[in-house]
């Protein structure tokens, strides 16, 4: 054997040669994504696996070992991120807040941008010292950006300081993958590109005892043509619903304050069950249960039914706060979007939504520089928010994402027009949003206060109702309670008060 030949084969030990059919360097688990698979939408039943067990041989695996993991991206990697810490702790190891003491480093990703994607190039990059330092550490990359075949390929080829990968619909086979990568001298990649089913009862050392998030659905069937998501949570499975209402009966009788129910597209919750039960019932039996706040997001403009509206104007503890994603205020680009709806049918949704909540606080999300937009089509996103007096939003600049529709689309708006819009949309963002929180003066509100502000330890902090952070000075018996705070200053992105009073605990609900 050549000097060349000896290289070549130690190589292809550690990394594997993209040029060949790299799935025989891994000897035990070796499942890359597929996009085109994961465009496909089977017809099969989806699976509900009730469960969930971690098999005996994996107990005490973590026994002595700690484990790290940073999240990106949205409130489902979040809530993800509690369920593979539940895993974790019932394999036996301990939570630790620094990577220089974990045993397992996970980076659970976001895909939704491009610039998401590459500050986790940049943090496994960040690893590498960890890696050669500690050689039995594990690193392991989970999340949106898993699903995706470009990321794990540019992984296998350039970042071998990466032990595992795995997707979003496979995070309860966590003790498998880890077992796997503990054997293993090569890379573990495990991502499932179609996938149908629902697991229940899996573990979750939730983040905080106030706030939870609750699961009702997975995946998206929408397919906007700029959009990821579809690819990388798979077809939309909902919960059941006894499943999910048992879930909020457990944190409510835990003294969990406000839950917010979780789906990249609620209101398409239940389609698929084929029971005649939407969003708009499911909110009503969760407004029976004693918790006294109850959110959603997020919503689709497309299928927001007046169950719906009717029901969240009952209030209570139904939340006066609707997030409803806009995208565009012009009908070419929304059609280009793939959105379904047009700016007439928002305005009308936005309408009927404000005439039974008068007082609803409406947000929302905008891209802007979407392929080709024109100034005269911008100008109509513009229009468009003032027309709805949105509290605020969050804005982004048009990120093209490969396998995506929209990904191969000519674009002739330049990056420089696409900041100066997205300038003068966040200058319009700021004016309504400072205006809104102007009227809160003089006040008295309701807040959920969550703890001591990041500044200083004897300013408390928390939301109303309507989502706008309140900063007031109070002692550390109030955390975790719904207070009464008169406000008394408003700043640019939240308000200051004064402590009224204590909300008295809700009668006369279920639990
Ligand atoms: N399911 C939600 C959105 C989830 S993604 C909905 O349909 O409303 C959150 C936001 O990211 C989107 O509302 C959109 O504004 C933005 N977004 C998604 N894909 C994007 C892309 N390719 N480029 C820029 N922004 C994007
Ligand atoms: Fe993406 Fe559209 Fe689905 Fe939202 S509804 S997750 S924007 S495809
Ligand atoms: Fe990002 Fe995936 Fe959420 S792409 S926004 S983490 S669903």
């Amino acid at each position: 054997m050549n000097e060349e030949q000896r290289k070549q084969q130690q190589q292809t030990k550690t990394k594997p040669n993209l040029e060949k059919d790299y799935s025989k360097y891994f000897e035990h688990v070796f499942e890359p994504p597929n996009l085109k698979d994961a465009r496909k939408r089977g017809k099969e039943d989806v699976q509900y696996h009730k469960d969930f067990k971690i098999d005996e041989r994996f107990q005490g695996m973590g026994k002595g070992r700690k484990f790290y993991i940073r999240t990106y991206g949205c409130q489902m990697n979040a809530h993800d991120t509690e369920v593979m810490a539940g895993i974790f702790q019932s394999l036996g190891y301990e939570a630790t807040t620094s990577v220089d003491d974990a045993d397992v480093i996970l980076l659970n990703t976001c895909a939704i941008r491009e610039n998401a994607e590459n500050k986790v190039f940049g943090e496994i990059g960040n690893l590498k010292h960890i890696k050669q330092a500690r050689p039995d550490c594990l690193i392991g990359v989970c999340g949106c950006m898993s699903q995706e075949e470009a990321v794990v390929n540019k992984i296998l080829k350039s970042y071998h300081n990466v032990d595992m990968i795995f997707g979003t619909h496979n995070i309860h086979r966590l003790p498998e993958i880890l077992e796997e990568a503990y054997m293993s001298k090569a890379m573990v990649v495990e991502v499932w590109s179609k996938e149908g089913d629902v697991i229940e009862n899996l573990p979750k050392v939730r983040d905080g005892k106030i706030k939870a998030w609750v699961n009702i659905m997975y995946g998206c069937d929408k397919f906007c043509t700029y959009c990821i998501v579809p690819f990388t949570r798979g077809k939309e499975r909902s919960r059941m619903p006894k499943d999910i209402i048992d879930e909020v009966r457990d944190l409510a009788r835990q003294g969990y304050q406000e839950i917010c129910l979780l789906g990249q597209n609620v209101n398409s919750y239940g389609k698929d069950l084929g029971l005649d039960y939407d969003l708009g019932d499911l909110m009503r039996d969760v407004s029976k249960i004693d918790i006294p706040r109850v959110r959603f997001t997020t919503s689709h403009p497309w299928d927001f039914t007046d169950n719906l509206i009717e029901v969240l104007a009952t209030g209570g503890n139904l939340v006066e706060h609707i997030h409803l994603p806009v995208q565009s205020g012009n009908n070419e680009v929304l059609k280009i979007m793939g959105r379904k709806y047009t700016r007439e049918s928002y305005l009308e949704l936005v309408r009927k939504i404000k005439q039974q909540i008068p007082d609803v606080a409406l947000t929302t999300d905008i891209i802007v520089g979407y392929p080709n937009e024109t100034e005269e089509q911008f100008q109509e996103t513009l229009s468009l928010y003032e027309e709805v007096g949105f509290e605020h939003a969050y804005t982004y600049i048009y990120s093209p994402r490969p396998g995506t529709p929209a990904a191969k689309m000519d674009d002739n708006v330049s990056k420089e027009v696409k900041s100066d819009r997205l300038q003068r949309l966040n200058k319009l963002v700021t004016e309504y949003s400072e205006r809104a929180l102007s009227q809160y003066v003089g006040e008295t509100v309701e807040v959920l206060c969550e703890g001591t502000s990041k500044k200083r330890d004897d300013v408390l902090s928390g939301y109303t109702r309507k989502n706008k952070l309140v900063n007031f000075i109070g002692s550390e018996e109030l955390i975790g309670q719904r207070v009464m705070v008169e406000i008394t200053e408003a700043m640019n992105y939240s308000l200051n008060g004064k402590f009224v009073s204590i909300v008295e605990q809700r009668e006369g609900v279920e639990v």
